[in-house]
């Protein structure tokens, strides 16, 4: 039983955010492993690039990032060495420098501290399903998968719960700035280089700026020494303290990626389960319990790519990839590879072991949440499936304009309680 079926011909452009308004081009994906799997697409916008889509592959080259690397930009949009100064974090840096400004947060991240999260999570599970089921029919992404990660973020980092719904609003405007329903600012037809050197090119990068530095400013004031934030300014290894601009940039950093990758993760999974039968009694018997998120993380590789830029040239697959070459891993693709998962295109919550790279695992970059998003996805399904007898779709769902984000923004369901 097939949950997808890729409606693009094969020769999709990656390149454009509207090919994936109707999902991944998974039959492009799987043409390019089978046929090009070091592939080079001219980008109109700006410097082409290369294109990783194998799993085997992608796992490899990021495990090199003395060859890969992050410090030149991670997204297919070019930008001028100012604007990727104004802009970065330390996911857009290599080691040493990387791994001094990991290590202040690491902890706070780690599996063992974020365990210590779970009651607070099935709370707060508890919470949003019960306001959500009772309507009967609603849209799932909006009532469910959007409440959950800010809330659960606002605690972790120390937000005031008032404050969420704005957040929540601008990290979509920040991490969908491709798609306008989130941003009046959408970034392949922006008219002004007015929010270049802002996270992410967009305004809400500056209204997050501001609200950081007050932020910040109220907890000195109370003398609030707690979370992430007050972490993430201690001193480095080396005596260096962070600059005041890219404390903010980590902070829209965590804004958009605690955001919206867990969001669309829940979504996809409450979507396999109106289309995939047998899904819902499987998470129901509990015999899913450790496997089901890393599937449903699988099935949804919210980030669809991350990119590098090469430090040396090398050749693969025939090719010469030149120094200074955008190099792109299409995760997306690598988490539909056949020779690295049996049957990818259907939902396995009991695959083990499932080597996904939804994370960006293998890399120095893999994702510090990813522990927390693992949690929040199991501690959702499992208070999801002891409340309800059904769920099934009630209209098509609408994906995202973006090829970097892959998300199903509207998703409406109906479904009948126990
Ligand atoms: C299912 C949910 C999530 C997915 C699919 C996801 C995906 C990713 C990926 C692919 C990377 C690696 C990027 C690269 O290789 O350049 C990454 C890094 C990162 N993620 Fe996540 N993420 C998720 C949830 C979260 C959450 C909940 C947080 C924070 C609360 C978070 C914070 C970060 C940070 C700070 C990094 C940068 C790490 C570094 O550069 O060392 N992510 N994420």
């Amino acid at each position: 039983m097939t949950v997808w079926t890729p409606t693009d011909d094969g020769f999709a452009d990656l390149t454009s955010h509207d090919t994936f308004t109707a999902g991944p081009p998974f039959a492009t994906f799987a043409r390019l492993r089978k046929d090009d799997p070091m592939h080079w697409t001219d980008y109109p916008a700006g410097q082409g690039f290369w294109s990783v889509t194998r799993h085997a592959d992608i796992l490899a080259l990021n495990g090199q990032p003395d060859l890969l690397s992050s410090a030149r930009g991670i997204r297919i949009e070019d930008q001028s060495y100012e604007e990727y100064l104004a802009r970065r974090t330390f996911q857009e840096t290599d080691s040493p420098e990387h791994m001094m400004t990991r290590v202040k947060v690491a902890r706070a991240f780690s599996k063992p501290v974020i365990a210590g999260f779970e009651q607070s999570i099935r709370e707060l599970c508890a919470d949003i399903l019960d306001q959500a089921l009772e309507r009967g029919n609603f849209d799932a992404t909006r009532e469910i998968a959007r409440q959950l990660p800010m809330r659960m973020l606002g605690r972790i980092v120390g937000l005031p719960d008032e404050d969420l719904p704005w957040l929540v609003e601008k990290g979509d405007a920040l991490i969908a700035n491709t798609d306008p329903d989130f941003t009046t600012h959408v970034l392949d037809k922006m008219t002004t280089d007015e929010f270049r050197m802002m996270p992410f090119n967009s305004p809400a990068g500056a209204e997050l700026y501001v609200y950081a530095k007050d932020l910040m400013a109220r907890k000195a004031a109370a003398g609030d020494t707690s979370g992430v934030l007050h972490l993430i300014l201690q001193p480095g290894s080396d005596g260096s303290v962070m600059p005041d601009h890219e404390f903010r940039n980590f902070f829209c950093l965590l804004v958009a990626a605690g955001n919206d990758t867990t969001r669309y993760s829940i979504a996809a999974g409450l979507h396999a389960l109106t289309v995939q039968p047998g899904l819902l009694e499987q998470i129901q018997s509990g015999a899913v319990d450790d496997t089901m998120a890393d599937e449903i993380i699988r099935w949804a590789t919210p980030a669809i790519y991350f990119r590098r830029t090469a430090s040396r040239d090398f050749d693969m697959h025939g090719k010469t990839v030149k120094a200074g070459d955008k190099v792109v891993y299409w995760f997306a693709s690598g988490n539909r590879d056949d020779e690295a998962f049996d049957r990818p295109m259907q939902v396995d919550l009991a695959r083990t072991p499932n080597r996904h790279l939804s994370f960006g695992q293998g890399g120095p970059h893999v994702c510090l949440g990813m522990w927390l998003a693992r949690l929040e996805v199991r501690v959702l399904f499992q208070e999801l499936a002891r409340r309800i007898r059904s769920i099934e779709a009630d209209g098509e769902p609408r994906f995202l304009r973006s090829n970097f984000v892959g998300g199903i923004k509207s998703l409406p369901v109906r479904v009948t309680l126990q």
